[in-house]
């Protein structure tokens, strides 16, 4: 097959192992020779190094990115009945988590520009929610989500918390190496949790996680949540549950975890190229990245309103592209007791309609990156 002839895949991820695949396999059989399969120095070195990556005290590892942010609200004191403020354009982990650690959630709707949590809409509903009579309206903890590797206005979220005493927890999950003024995601808020899914920008060979905090003592309780609430065995300080991450993963991700600012540069390139390439098309609005961040650039998004018939077109090139998310939380049907119907967020729900996310992994070639531009490109608009 000549190459303009071969799928441009959304993602891969077979290159990468094949370039690491003597280190890995030394991890491998370290843990073989060793049988240190839980715990360890690979757990601790990496969370030594993966706290200092971020410019954070303390880290925890933990088995995934959902549990994280379920771990890191028990941390922070969260208890039963707590209400959260998140964005209902993300995955549904965000949420899902809440109501794992007991607590609820409500919405507050995005940037249009951005696709992030819009901070004023913030303010005005955390003003509304404050002057009610009603305490059970008032919110705990604001969970922002780092959609596809971009922080939103961490300073303005961060004086609102102080005002209302709320607590910030970072979803962190597609933002490994992301920053704010020279202040990277992990440390932007009281914790964050990051998800290490194979196809995050750092991903484990499995499932892994981890809690980032300055705060001892929330990253304290969160290792003590991950292994049944016990810090001496069988001593059960708090009910907690199995949430480890194993010792191989740990290993797999400090290898990956030096790569990591190469593999986020070469993002940034990738995505730069396609941002000079659409700016004169005044059909296509990729994501806007807002001023003083640097973006881990996990996904690459584009607003256009023929959103199918460009994907259609893109397919029939074999060129793989994706939706991140098709659906915001507030009208899936598991949350329809929530009575949130068509409407209620329409920012969101208009993002959901015209994204699609378009093929960047660290190990693209220029001739992948040249054929996802002139398939963009060649869509007829009117067509
Ligand atoms: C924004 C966001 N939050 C949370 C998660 C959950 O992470 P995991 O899949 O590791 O549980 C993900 C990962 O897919 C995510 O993208």
């Amino acid at each position: 097959m000549k190459p303009s002839e071969q799928p441009v895949p959304f993602l891969d991820l077979k290159q990468q192992h094949q370039a690491l695949k003597p280190a890995l396999l030394a991890v491998f059989e370290q843990a073989l020779d060793n049988a240190a399969f839980v715990g360890g120095p690979q757990l601790a070195g990496f969370e030594t190094e993966f706290a200092a990556y971020c410019g954070v005290a303390h880290c925890a590892g933990v088995s995934n990115g959902t549990d994280a942010l379920r771990l890191a609200l028990q941390g922070l004191g969260l208890g039963p009945g707590f209400l959260a403020i998140t964005v209902p354009n993300t995955f549904i982990a965000t949420t899902e988590a809440v109501s794992l650690a007991g607590g609820r959630f409500a919405f507050v709707d995005i940037d249009p520009a951005t696709s992030l949590m819009d901070m004023d809409l913030l303010e005005a509903e955390l003003a509304r929610r404050f002057a009610a009579a009603d305490a059970s309206l008032r919110p705990r903890v604001v969970i922002p989500v780092h959609l596809y590797g971009q922080c939103p206005d961490m300073d303005a979220l961060n004086r609102l918390a102080a005002t209302y005493e709320l607590l910030v927890l970072e979803d962190a999950a597609q933002a490994q190496g992301a920053s704010v003024n020279d202040r990277r995601a992990g440390g932007l808020g009281h914790a964050a949790a990051f998800s290490f899914y194979a196809g995050k920008n750092l991903g484990g060979l499995g499932e892994a996680g981890a809690v980032t905090s300055d705060d001892a003592g929330v990253i304290e309780r969160v290792k003590m949540l991950r292994e049944h609430g016990q810090k001496e065995k069988y001593i059960h300080r708090l009910e907690g549950s199995n949430a480890r991450l194993d010792a191989i993963q740990a290993g797999f991700l400090r290898v990956k975890l030096t790569h990591l600012e190469d593999w986020n540069r070469k993002r940034r390139a990738i995505a730069q190229a396609y941002d000079q390439a659409f700016a004169a098309c005044g059909w296509i609005r990729p994501v806007v990245l807002r001023p003083g961040g640097v973006p881990s650039r996990h996904l690459y998004v584009i607003h256009v309103t023929r959103r199918d018939a460009l994907a259609e077109h893109l397919k029939a090139l074999n060129i793989h592209t994706g939706l991140h998310y098709p659906l915001p939380l507030h009208l899936q049907e598991c949350y329809a007791h929530l009575g949130l119907g068509p409407g209620s967020f329409p920012r969101a729900e208009r993002a959901a309609e015209e994204l699609l996310s378009l093929p960047l992994f660290p190990e693209m070639t220029e001739e992948q990156i040249r054929r996802v531009i002139d398939g963009v490109l060649s869509f007829e608009v009117g067509a």
